[in-house]
């Protein structure tokens, strides 16, 4: 096959407006209406297609029966696995393991592409702080730095090779700024400057296209008073020009149309119109460019030349993939793949380092398998499904360990009493039998959390306590002066400061996926050293957000906050606790003062004082003492994680890019400002050592 650019180029001449037009249409649904438009070269892509069979006979329907024979693009939401269901994207990200998160993104394309998918609407790469916002869930928290590590492993890991090709396309998602949607509240207007929006929410779409993201989706809100699915400044200008991004925009489920609603198109037209101006290249679903490109370019002769630019960027991605070469999947190759053991054994691995230790009081845990009765109370003692999370994909409640399961099969001394107590909505509280189920037992682990449903797309929350009668309780449960552990299982932070001093322990478990019930059971009972660190700040009082850690500076920073409160959160950002302890010395700098051209190079020591053996994420945050511009006061910029044997001390080595203390000056430029600066080390955002350097001229 010779090279792309000579294949595309000659394929492109060969197409008619219609052909070209039908490449940049997606349907999301299947039927004979759209077996037809696929048979007459108007669709390229579909997505909500199931199993390897069927996406066969839709390629052999684009391959044979179609002038050109175009193979289609076939998408899925695989946000965190397609069967083998890994925890939620927040959760994963708490676990810092860059090389674990690109495993199951790799696992998860190899499972979609085994049935047929081989394009994943994924990684969901929002910087979000807002906890109301329900799909805080499917990103990697708060900070731009962290997030964009993630979202590089993400991408990586589904665009994994195999034969020489990616198993699938990825799509760093939702292109850009929608995790700032106003009052948390999915598809609102989301307005920011520039600089914030370069500071803080574009670094993860550039480190995802840095390394080969094949096609990105634009958002549903707007900004700079533009929906972005018609926005020609960020699109055009910031994605194409600035940022040289060659891959395929796809629009969000319709969202070209959805400029109409945003009133500033005037009709399906208009919006057919604007979106190829913006160059969004696939419209997903709503028809409009199905319906009314060929009179746009009928009426706009000249933009025959963005037409041909879209479609290249299209049929590059599907030469990128191979499908000229094979578009068909092997129909058997599914039963091999889906939830092999080793995915499930990863599945384990990943969740248990999903798993944020919060509080724990007099070292109650771990916990020993010994002769005592544990009472396992709560919606979450023997629940399954929940712990899928949102965006499941194809993950089923029948794959995955519940607690109850797993403590029921691990442990062999002690005795495990099970109580719901109340529904998973917290609803239909049954105190009686939870108090009787708890007054025979030595330790009462209760199980809570929101529903999965409480989270992902819109699903959006006003209060971000326990739901429910949960915390009545917890209230009534902790009364009974027994130890009580809390676990409690979410797709966001919650305002759980009540809860917290009122239990002697405190385990956050998100949505862990299938192996829910072993990862906490590892965890709870020390086979597991939890190693956990927050990528969310989880504040005291809903009144408080937006709150996150690497907010800039202001002109009053000693100033009452509130006068019912303050700003400090509850946990701060990296905050999670081990059964260990460890100790951080001897920060020591190769050069305090470098050049813009200098890396930074430090050593610093980590000790593990004990008990346990444990892995510690070191983290490293940097505040630039001066700049041109408001700065965030504190910033990360590296992390590595460190196993250590108790009382094990390892000298860990960092070196720095200079560009890593870059920022967006007041004309929106990257530059590196000379000048003073602190580095912070240490096992969160505010347990740290520091040390000055500077950068010189
Ligand atoms: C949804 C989501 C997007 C998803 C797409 C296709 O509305 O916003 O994340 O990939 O539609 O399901």
């Amino acid at each position: 096959m010779n090279n792309k650019k000579e294949f595309v180029e000659k394929l492109l001449k060969e197409m008619t407006l219609e052909e070209k037009i039908g490449q940049m249409v997606q349907y999301g649904k299947l039927n004979d209406e759209i077996k037809d438009k696929i048979r007459q070269g108007k669709v390229g892509s579909l997505l909500n297609v199931q199993g390897a069979k069927t996406v066969n006979e839709l390629q052999k329907i684009a391959v044979n029966e179609t002038r050109l024979g175009i193979p289609l693009l076939i998408g899925d939401d695989v946000i965190h696995g397609y069967r083998t269901t890994f925890p939620i994207p927040l959760a994963e990200s708490c676990s810092w393991d860059l090389d674990l998160i690109q495993k199951s993104a790799s696992i998860a394309a190899k499972e979609a592409k085994s049935c047929g998918v081989n394009w994943i609407f994924a990684p969901m790469v929002d910087i979000a702080r807002d906890p109301r916002w329900g799909r805080i869930a499917e990103g990697a928290g708060e900070d731009h730095y962290l997030g964009a590590e993630i979202a590089k492993a993400r991408v990586k890991g589904f665009q994994t090779l195999e034969n020489e090709y990616p198993l699938t396309a990825s799509c760093p998602k939702h292109y850009v700024g929608y995790g700032a949607v106003i009052g948390g509240r999915d598809y609102n207007n989301v307005d920011m400057s520039e600089n914030y929006l370069k500071t803080y929410y574009l670094p993860p779409f550039i480190a995802a296209y840095e390394v080969g993201a094949l096609t990105t989706m634009c958002s549903f809100n707007d900004l700079f008073a533009v929906p972005l699915s018609v926005n020609k400044k960020v699109l055009r200008g910031i994605l194409r020009e600035e940022l040289n991004f060659n891959g395929l925009v796809v629009s969000d489920w319709e969202s070209v149309e959805e400029s109409i609603y945003h009133r500033v198109s005037k009709d399906r037209k208009e919006a057919a119109l604007k979106g190829l101006l913006a160059s969004c290249d696939i419209d997903m679903h709503s028809g409009v460019y199905d319906d009314n490109l060929k009179q746009v370019v009928e009426e706009h002769p000249e933009l025959i030349e963005l037409i041909d630019e879209a479609v290249y960027r299209i049929l590059s991605v599907k030469y990128d993939l191979g499908l000229f070469e094979n578009p068909y999947v092997d129909e058997e190759l599914h039963k091999q793949v889906i939830l092999h053991p080793e995915h499930r054994k990863h599945a384990l691995e990943v969740a248990k380092r999903s798993i944020v230790l919060l509080e724990n009081k007099n070292g109650i845990l771990p916990l020993k398998d010994t002769n005592q009765t544990i009472a396992l109370i709560g919606p979450y003692a023997n629940d399954q499904e929940n712990h899928l999370g949102c965006w499941s994909c194809k993950g089923a409640k029948e794959d995955v360990i519940s607690i109850y399961q797993a403590l029921a099969t691990n442990l062999k001394k002690t005795k495990i009493l099970v109580e719901s107590a109340c529904d998973i909505n917290g609803q239909n509280l049954d105190l009686d039998k939870a108090i009787e189920t708890a007054k025979h037992c030595d330790i009462i682990i209760l199980a809570l959390g929101e529903p999965r449903y409480y989270s992902g797309e819109n699903n959006n929350r006003m209060n971000l306590n326990l739901p429910g009668f949960q915390e009545k309780l917890v209230e009534e449960i902790v009364k009974l002066n027994k130890p009580v552990i809390a676990l409690i299982a979410s797709g966001r932070p919650l305002t759980i400061g009540n809860i917290s001093e009122k239990v002697d322990a405190l385990v956050w478990t998100w949505h862990l996926g299938i192996e829910a019930g072993n990862a906490i059971y590892e965890v709870l009972f020390g086979l597991t050293n939890p190693s956990g660190k927050l990528t969310v700040t989880f504040p005291k009082h809903i009144g408080q957000i937006p709150l996150y850690y690497n907010h800039k500076s202001t002109g009053r920073p000693n100033f009452p906050r509130y006068i019912d409160g303050d700003d400090k959160p509850l946990y701060p950002f990296g905050y999670g606790l081990s059964y260990s302890h460890f100790y951080y010395s001897n920060l020591k700098l190769k050069k305090e003062v470098i050049s813009k051209e200098e890396v930074l190079e430090f050593t610093i020591d980590v000790t593990n004082n004990g008990p346990y053996a444990g892995e510690e994420i070191v983290q490293v945050y940097f505040q630039d003492h001066f700049a041109s511009v408001t700065l965030p006061v504190k910033q990360l910029c590296a992390f590595t994680k460190v196993y250590l044997e108790p009382l094990e001390t390892k000298t860990v080595h960092f070196t720095i890019s200079p560009n890593q203390f870059g920022l967006y000056n007041e004309n929106n430029e990257f530059v590196i400002e000379p000048g003073t600066f602190t580095l912070y080390v240490g096992s969160n955002s505010v347990k740290v050592i520091s040390h000055d350097f500077s950068i010189k001229e």
